[in-house]
C-alpha cells in the first residue's frame, strides 16, 4: 500500500470511492477540483497497485486542521487504510505547527466514529439535528 498526494488525473478514482460510500461527502469532479486547486487544503490517497482506494481530505489555517472528507472503496474495508490516512492527516497537522484536528460525524456513523476514536479524537460538541434535520452531527476534536 502506499499514500501520497491526490492529484488531478486521481479525480475518477475520488469520485467513484464517494458515489460508493453514501457517507461520504459528495463533491464530485468540480468538488474535487476545487479541493485539489486549494491553497489549505491536502488530499491523501492510498493507491493499491494501480489503483486509488481510498482518500482523505484535509484543511488546515491558523493553527487548526479539519479533516472534510474520509473514504475508503468498500472492497478494501476493515483493513486499516482509514486509520492510515486520518494517521497522515494527523501526523501533518502537527508537523506543520497545528495545534489542533477536527471534523465532523454523524452521530449514526458509528464506524467512523468508532475509528476516530481510535486514532485519538474524543467528542468537543455537537450539532443537533444536523443532517437532514434528523441526526446529529457530533464535533470531534484531537489536540496535542
Ligand atoms: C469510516 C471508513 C473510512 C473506515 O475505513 P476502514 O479502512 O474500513 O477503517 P479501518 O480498517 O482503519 O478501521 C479502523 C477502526 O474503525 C472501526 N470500524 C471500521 N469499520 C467498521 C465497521 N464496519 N463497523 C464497526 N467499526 C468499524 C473499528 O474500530 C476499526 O478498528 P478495528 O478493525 O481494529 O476494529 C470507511 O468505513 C468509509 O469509507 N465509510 C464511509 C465514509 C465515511 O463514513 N466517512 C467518514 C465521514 S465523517
Amino acid at each position: 500500500m502506499k499514500y501520497r498526494l491526490a492529484v488531478l488525473t486521481d479525480i475518477p478514482a475520488l469520485v467513484a470511492i464517494e458515489q460508493a460510500q453514501p457517507r461520504c461527502a459528495q463533491w464530485g469532479q468540480t468538488g474535487w477540483q476545487t479541493e485539489l486547486a486549494e491553497k489549505s487544503a491536502r488530499v491523501w490517497c492510498a493507491q493499491a497497485e494501480n489503483r486509488v482506494i481510498g482518500f482523505v481530505a484535509l484543511r488546515f489555517a491558523a493553527d487548526i486542521g479539519e479533516i472534510l472528507n474520509v473514504g475508503v472503496a468498500p472492497a478494501f474495508a476493515r483493513r486499516g487504510i482509514g486509520t492510515e490516512l486520518v494517521n497522515h492527516a494527523l501526523i501533518w497537522v502537527r508537523e506543520h505547527g497545528g495545534k489542533q484536528l477536527t471534523l465532523e460525524v454523524g452521530a449514526c456513523n458509528n464506524s467512523a466514529v468508532a475509528l476516530y476514536q481510535k486514532v485519538g479524537f474524543k467528542q468537543v460538541g455537537v450539532r443537533k439535528k444536523f443532517y437532514m434535520g434528523n441526526e446529529d452531527a457530533l464535533i470531534m476534536g484531537c489536540t496535542w
